[in-house]
């Protein structure tokens, strides 16, 4: 750590603070008032911050569209996860218009897309994933091997040689995370795609970590299938839906396993059998969340304002500040940083990890009156989003974490897990 640039001093944070170009945006949220205005949320990683844009939205939505029009607005509600699919592509994902499309949650767009991929090449046997994705990645991936007798290989590592050492000319399809929910590892996304295409196959990937915090270039990486979240950094709130990419070519080609009504061409026909619409919207199903679909286009909105490569600038100075303090101050009380050094590697959360993790999270909860998340066995994980983190938040944050450690706070707390960490 260098001391002589004052980099543990709370006047460098108030700095950068001073000098962020998105500080502005932070007012456009609903912020901890009362008695929670000394919280310090890190946890937009998981879920983010509600836009004030969203309120308005939603009460126009309620209150005239649904309200006083009733059903007649579904002929401009129809369209819109298609609309907000490309306005989130543009933004956020580098892709080109009709290749994204709002729906379902990550999971079953994962399904989707995952038992897509493998019916594309029927005369393949494996999927590849890494053993430390998602666990919601590795289940679906499993059901899809379980239901038409595949192998599901988990390769024990992220890194390009050793995925692409366990791709061969049986698999079908390789499905791995963008940025890793644990370390925020960023995975190298082209190069594994390059490596799954020389030997046939075709690559999903996971965005829930990426999209909102980093720039995504899906089309220029030459990505068939991915999937993503928004209710993370792209703060459409819980439980909104998720979004799903398919690279245009691919598209007349791949049959989705739920032969929904949105899917179908001429939609109001109502024919006799299923004949899917050539383009994105065949990875529709059914009735999409109006609702939900309108957050995502408010918090897309922000992001598209910010500028992606404003948020990444402000993401990795977060993050090395968080990174700085942690060298400085909880390296001595057992505390390890478990993300990536380089700031170019690193996703916009970091973990530390420490043997008494759990309990320091609750007590820094609780008593710290900060709020990170926990995931097993061992990481407290940070995650500073750009939109609504500020410098100030994560130099108070990382010292009220020693003051507690330091006084034994979390030593009351016990072990039990509760429902949600
Ligand atoms: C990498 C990743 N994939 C998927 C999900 C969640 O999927 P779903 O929205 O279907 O619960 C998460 C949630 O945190 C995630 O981190």
């Amino acid at each position: 750590v260098d001391h002589g640039s004052g980099a543990t001093e709370r006047g460098r944070a108030e700095r950068l603070d001073a000098d962020d170009v998105l500080a502005p945006l932070r007012d456009r949220f609903v912020l901890p008032t009362g008695s929670e205005s000394d919280l310090i949320y890190l946890d937009g990683n998981s879920l983010g911050m509600l836009p004030r844009s969203s309120l308005a939205r939603l009460r126009d939505l309620l209150e005239e569209e649904w309200g006083q029009q009733l059903v007649r607005s579904w002929p401009s509600w129809i369209g819109l996860p298609m609309q907000v699919g490309d306005r989130l592509g543009a933004a956020l994902l580098g892709a080109d218009p009709g290749q994204v499309v709002v729906a379902d949650s990550t999971s079953v767009n994962l399904f989707k897309l995952g038992w897509a991929a493998v019916d594309a090449r029927p005369s393949r046997t494996r999927i590849v994933t890494d053993a430390g994705n998602f666990p919601t990645d590795r289940y679906v991936l499993e059901g899809i091997a379980h239901a038409r007798g595949l192998t599901l290989d988990l390769v024990e590592a992220q890194e390009l040689d050793a995925v692409a050492d366990a791709i061969d000319e049986q698999t079908a399809l390789v499905s791995l995370s963008h940025v890793d929910y644990r370390s925020a590892a960023i995975a190298d996304v082209a190069g594994l795609t390059a490596a799954a295409h020389d030997a046939g196959a075709l690559v999903l990937w996971d965005l829930a970590h990426s999209a909102g915090a980093l720039a995504v270039t899906l089309d220029a990486w030459n990505v068939d299938l991915a999937v993503g979240c928004t209710y993370k950094y792209l703060n459409a709130g819980p439980g909104a839906p998720a979004f799903l990419y398919v690279c245009s070519h691919l598209q007349a080609q791949l049959r989705q396993p739920i032969w929904g009504w949105f899917g179908q061409r001429e939609q109001f026909a109502m024919g006799a059998g299923y004949d899917p619409i050539p383009g994105i919207e065949r990875f529709q199903v059914g009735t999409p969340s109006i609702p939900g679909v309108m957050l995502v286009d408010e918090g897309v909105a922000l992001l598209a304002e910010a500028g992606i490569d404003r948020v990444r600038a402000k993401s990795t100075a977060l993050t090395s500040l968080l990174v700085q303090l942690a060298d400085a101050w909880l390296a001595p009380l057992g505390f390890t940083v478990a993300s990536p050094r380089d700031p170019a590697q690193r996703g916009s959360h970091v973990s530390i990890a420490h043997p008494d993790g759990y309990r320091i999270c609750r007590a820094l909860i609780d008593e710290g009156r900060v709020v990170p998340d926990f995931r097993a066995p061992d990481r407290i994980r940070c995650g500073l989003s750009p939109l609504t983190t500020r410098f100030v938040d994560v130099w108070d944050a990382m010292d009220r974490l020693r003051s507690l450690v330091q006084r034994g706070v979390h030593l009351s707390y016990g072990s039990d897990r509760a429902a949600v960490t």
